[in-house]
């Protein structure tokens, strides 16, 4: 039997009108569009600032457009997944709202928390279920409301994040290509360094709580910062060299978006040129679970099909990992 291969056939990807650039985050507190740019290289950032909406607003956005774009009957998928450490609730799911929002009701549907690695690792569960035989059609979607966690009073941590969402549709082929690869890994000594403290079962809301601000991102940034260079790097080399992939046949580097200076890294330790990489950090900062499939949104007109990309995310746990992927279709 004919090995079945997870490929995508289309992405779409969303990301709210309001843009909140360095000037004005410079006028909310003590920073500068000069040290954002050159510590972090974000020069705005989208933000959903309308009262009521959440991350399944971006999410449904994303994914009715690929439907559209893919001329996708809602009711031919067969699964959803949605990648969110931002969901509208605690449940229901935001992957049974994008579901049940966009009519696609032949489908089940659930969410997958890990933080920035979430569409990494959803693209992955993805391809095996597409591999199994069982599933023919699934929508990946990664979407995050980080300016629901971010607090807005500490410079540390407000200039990095944005909101958005990306959204791609896996489906099975017999042709060599597709999801081909991947290391993905998890350290939960992570839990110190980048977290939200409060409002989960462990530290439910309370007084203390609201007063202590522990509802909000924390990050020690410095730590993340190393640990993210290393994971991704040492993941992206690893994935390289058991693929026999290299400067010569990597087409694209997708990187999350976290920090210029990791991306500019993790390309180095595989002699990858920037224009080989692709970035969307500076108009729509971290997005977390949407940096992944908001950046090929972007670059998909450029992509051709036979093309070698490298995925490499890093996030909150901690989680890591890359994979490889030989891209199915022609952009244009
Ligand atoms: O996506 C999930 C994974 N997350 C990441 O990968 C993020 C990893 N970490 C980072 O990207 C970086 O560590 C940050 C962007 C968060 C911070 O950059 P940094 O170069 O590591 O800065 P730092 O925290 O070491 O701070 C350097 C200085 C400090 O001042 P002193 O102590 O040297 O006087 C900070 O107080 O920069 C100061 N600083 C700022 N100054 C102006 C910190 N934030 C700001 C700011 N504006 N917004």
């Amino acid at each position: 039997m004919e090995k079945i291969h997870a490929i995508i056939t289309g992405v779409g990807g969303f990301v709210p009108e309001y843009v909140l650039d360095n000037e004005e985050l410079s006028r909310m507190v003590d920073t500068s569009d000069e040290w954002i740019m050159s510590r972090i290289g974000v020069k705005e950032r989208r933000i959903l600032n309308e009262d009521g909406l959440g991350t399944s607003y971006m999410a449904r956005k994303a994914v009715k457009q690929l439907l559209e774009k893919t001329n996708t009957d809602p009711l031919s998928v067969d699964a959803v997944i949605c990648s969110t450490s931002t969901p509208d609730y605690q449940f229901p799911s935001t992957a049974s709202i994008v579901l049940g929002k966009c009519g696609m009701t032949n489908a089940h549907a659930f969410e997958l928390s890990a933080a920035c690695s979430g569409w990494l690792f959803a693209m992955d569960q993805a391809s095996c279920m597409i591999e199994s035989g069982r599933y023919k059609k699934i929508v990946v979607v990664g979407a995050d409301k980080m300016s629901s966690v971010v607090d807005y009073t500490d410079r540390q941590t407000c200039p990095i994040f944005g909101d958005g969402a990306g959204a791609a549709l896996v489906e099975a082929t017999t042709e060599d290509m597709g999801w081909m690869d991947s290391y993905l890994r998890t350290d939960g000594a992570g839990l110190p360094f980048l977290c939200v403290k409060a409002g989960g079962s462990a530290t439910p809301t309370s007084t203390f709580t609201l007063e202590h601000r522990l509802h909000y991102l924390h990050q020690e940034g410095r730590t993340v910062f190393k640990i993210a260079v290393t994971n991704m790097s040492d993941a992206v080399a690893r994935i390289a060299e058991r693929n026999n992939l290299d400067k010569e046949n990597i087409a694209w580097v997708v990187p999350h978006q976290a920090n210029v200076r990791i991306i500019d890294a993790v390309a180095k330790r595989l002699e990858i040129p920037s224009e080989k990489v692709m970035m969307n950090i500076q108009h729509y900062a971290n997005t977390s679970s949407a940096t992944l499939p908001l950046a090929l949104w972007e670059y998909e007109k450029q992509l051709r099909k036979g093309d070698n990309l490298i995925f490499t995310a890093f996030g909150a746990g901690f989680t890591w990992g890359a994979a490889y992927m030989k891209w199915a279709y022609d952009g244009e």
